[in-house]
């Protein structure tokens, strides 16, 4: 019997040396010391040594067994260490590589525009009033003295959602909704988007941002529209702009006008942004008429007010020196990352 624990002993020893990993090790501890193993088999036939001899060569089997076990123990702690090394030798990171820079998120810069002009009526005192984006004909076009027939429907080609409903023109489309629901003195700017069936150019797009403003009280003029104008583009540019105030019509003022800003890109001298004129057009206003006023639920007689709708887009050309409108909704990053 003790022969047998020897050779069980040598070929542990020969199987021991073709181990290459924990996996092998731990297969190697089941075969030898497994119930069915070889190590069990011995222990099983003790029974049939003499009672004289069984404890010594009961010894002799557990020193085998325990051998066994402390072997494999030690081969599985100096593999581990291996693996380790290997796995962390893998996984090591070179802290000197130059690193993959991500983009942290930003406003688009007519979202600044937007904020900045609205913070700043805000600062002179007006509230700010929301419009639906699709709205009534009423509201975009009749009640602000556009008859069905009126030609001045042809300035703004419209989308049509349905016979009466369209998206909105103009964010003039606030202003009976904000008489309908307060008393003068009426202060408030509307900003928001505008939608136009245009064909896409470099200066005009079918959807763009404008902040209507409006100012109802007893006795406002003209010359109140002038002051707050200049004011706000004082504010705005944090400098004096040269602006130019020009007749034009629109159907819901009387007088009404345009005003163009000097082209802050070429300062005047005409260049692309301006097409050449030296000047850029940014809004529209007028003294409101009468018969809107009325259809707002407010006595012309005894009040009156200006209006402006002043265009977005425009303004951020000018203020960064974007010449190309759709620039604003090709999602470049090129743009985009510079604000
Ligand atoms: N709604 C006009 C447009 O989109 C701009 C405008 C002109 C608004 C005169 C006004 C105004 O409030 O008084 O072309």
């Amino acid at each position: 019997m003790e022969d047998q624990v020897r050779s069980l002993k040598n070929s542990f020893r020969a199987d021991l040396k073709a181990v290459k990993d924990t996996k092998d090790i731990e297969q190697l501890k089941v075969k030898y010391l497994g119930r069915k193993g070889p190590v069990q088999d011995l222990m099983v036939s003790l029974r049939n040594v003499t009672p004289e001899e069984r404890p010594r060569i009961g010894k002799v089997i557990n020193a085998l067994k325990d051998e066994i076990a402390h072997l494999c123990e030690q081969a599985a702690l100096s593999f581990a260490q291996v693996e380790e090394t290997k796995r962390l030798e893998k996984e090591k990171i070179d802290v000197t590589l130059p690193g993959k820079k991500g983009y942290l998120g930003r406003q688009h810069p007519i979202r600044i525009m937007l904020n900045e002009v609205i913070d700043t009526f805000i600062g002179m005192g007006f509230s700010v009033q929301y419009g639906p984006e699709i709205d009534s004909d009423w509201y975009n076009f009749e009640g602000l003295n556009y008859p069905s027939d009126h030609p001045a429907r042809d300035m703004q080609d419209t989308f049509y959602v349905s016979e009466h409903f369209l998206l909105r023109s103009q964010t003039s489309n606030v202003q009976l909704r904000a008489m309908e629901g307060h008393n003068p003195p009426i202060r408030i700017i509307a900003p928001g988007t505008v939608f136009r069936n245009e064909n896409i150019s470099a200066r005009s797009h079918v959807f763009f941002h404008q902040v209507e403003g409006m100012y109802i009280d007893e006795g406002v003029s003209f010359g109140d529209l002038f002051t707050t104008m200049e004011e706000f583009w004082s504010k705005l540019f944090k400098k004096s702009i040269e602006a130019r105030f020009r007749p034009s019509y629109f159907p819901f003022v009387e007088p009404g006008m345009e005003v163009d800003l000097k082209c802050t890109a070429c300062e005047g001298k005409g260049c692309r942004l301006c097409k050449q004129s030296g000047w850029l057009a940014v809004c529209g206003a007028g003294l409101i008429h009468p018969e809107v006023l009325k259809n707002g639920g407010i006595d012309p007689h005894k009040y009156s007010g200006y209006a402006w709708g002043l265009g977005i887009e425009r303004l951020a050309m000018l203020r960064y020196g974007i010449s190309d409108i759709r620039m604003f909704t090709e999602n470049d990053m090129r743009l985009l990352a510079q604000f």
